[in-house]
């Protein structure tokens, strides 16, 4: 058992429960970890009542929610906003705030920020109605994708197009079907990699490089990771992930380069995981940004963690450290040297009464 770091604290674990699904993996996952920190963890289950959110938030009264909710109301849309109400109940959650998910969520701002910040990322093409505007010198094949996407909706073999006559056809489909502005980049095909990194955005750790191998994928069909790739079965030739290990020091330093801006120009907090493509020329494209990625025990994340010697509750041990450090929950309460008591955890700090939004 792995000794708690923080004073065992109140946890509440925040995911969301549609009626009638069963509950995600990652929800005990997660519940069990805490357990085994020593720490008193409750599930917090929402599905499309903000009311019961706060009704659960006053009866649990957590010292931390931890936070794994990516939906609310059927629209991942609104992740942002579960945050934003966990701040405006001026609760300690982990992961990133309004402000980092927000920023993320938005492939089209994120790709601003990242080339504001020299980060590589493809070239592409913004929808404004009819017109677009076009961010570097574009080739086909181009993916046009949702400006906010998530776990791959609205993203597929179809999204892959050759001329204009196709991407006029995908931008119009997004815009009806999904509601969504459209985003055309430059279609990388070479190697697919994830790259996680967690704590504080002062020092955060990059986690090794996972990649995703393609199986028995047909050469004729563009790679796309689809939502088949990523939630299908696991047979034989299915795509799967492993720990890269034909990376050059050189693309080992670019792509942790790349990682840590990303991190820290997104706002992102506790940890995330950011998509790459390698290039034929072996230069990292970063494609999204995720904050509060999918943390279930098989995901990416789990398994970089683990392959830097980090068990799985290890890793969540690291995400509340780092939340515990934002919000001075203190690692081990310190002696007081002049005879005062030190704070206890039901006195909060002033610096914690405004919204971390802010931060
Ligand atoms: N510019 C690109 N070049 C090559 N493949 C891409 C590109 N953009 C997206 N893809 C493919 O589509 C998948 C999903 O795209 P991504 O931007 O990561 O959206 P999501 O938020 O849905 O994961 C990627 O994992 C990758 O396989
Ligand atoms: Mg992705």
């Amino acid at each position: 058992m792995a000794a708690a770091t923080v004073p065992p604290l109140k946890i509440s674990v925040l995911h969301y429960q549609p009626d009638g699904d069963p509950v995600d993996p990652v929800v005990h996952d997660v519940q069990n970890a805490l357990l085994s920190l020593g720490h008193a963890p409750k599930l917090l289950a929402v599905h499309e009542r903000v009311h019961d959110l706060l009704t659960e938030l006053e009866k649990q009264q957590p010292d931390l929610v931890f936070n794994v909710c990516e939906t609310f109301a059927d629209d991942y849309r609104l992740e942002v906003n579960v945050a934003a109400v966990l701040e405006l109940a001026r609760v300690r959650f982990t992961g990133s705030g309004t402000a980092g998910l927000l920023l993320a969520q938005d492939k089209i701002l994120t790709k601003r920020l990242l080339e504001y910040h020299e980060v590589l990322t493809p070239n592409f093409l913004t929808f404004d109605g009819e017109a677009f505007e076009a961010f570097g010198r574009m080739n086909f094949p181009l993916i046009v994708k949702p400006a906010r996407s998530d776990a791959s909706i609205g993203i597929g073999q179809h999204s892959v197009v050759n001329d204009w006559d196709e991407l006029t056809k995908r931008v119009r489909d997004i815009r009806k079907n999904l509601n969504d502005e459209a985003l055309a980049e430059e279609f990388i095909d070479g190697r697919e990699v994830y790259v996680g990194v967690i704590g504080t955005p002062q020092r955060p750790e990059i986690l090794p490089v996972v990649e995703l191998d393609w199986g028995n994928w047909d050469p004729n069909v563009p790679r796309v990771s689809d939502r088949l790739v990523k939630f299908g079965d696991i047979g034989d030739d299915h795509p799967y992930i492993f720990i890269a290990t034909d990376v050059s020091p050189e693309l080992q330093a670019r792509i942790e380069r790349s990682a840590l801006l990303a991190y820290r120009a997104l706002k992102i907090r506790d940890y995330a995981r950011v998509d790459f493509r390698i290039s034929a020329k072996g230069e990292p494209f970063v494609l999204e940004v995720n904050p509060n990625p999918y943390l279930e025990k098989d995901s990416e994340l789990a398994m970089a963690a683990e392959h830097r010697g980090l068990s799985y509750t290890d890793l969540i041990e690291a995400i509340i450290d780092s939340a515990a450090t934002r919000y001075g929950l203190h690692v081990k309460p310190e002696k007081p040297t002049t005879g005062e008591t030190p704070a206890t955890e039901t006195t909060r700090p002033r610096s914690e009464r405004v919204p971390e939004s802010r931060a």
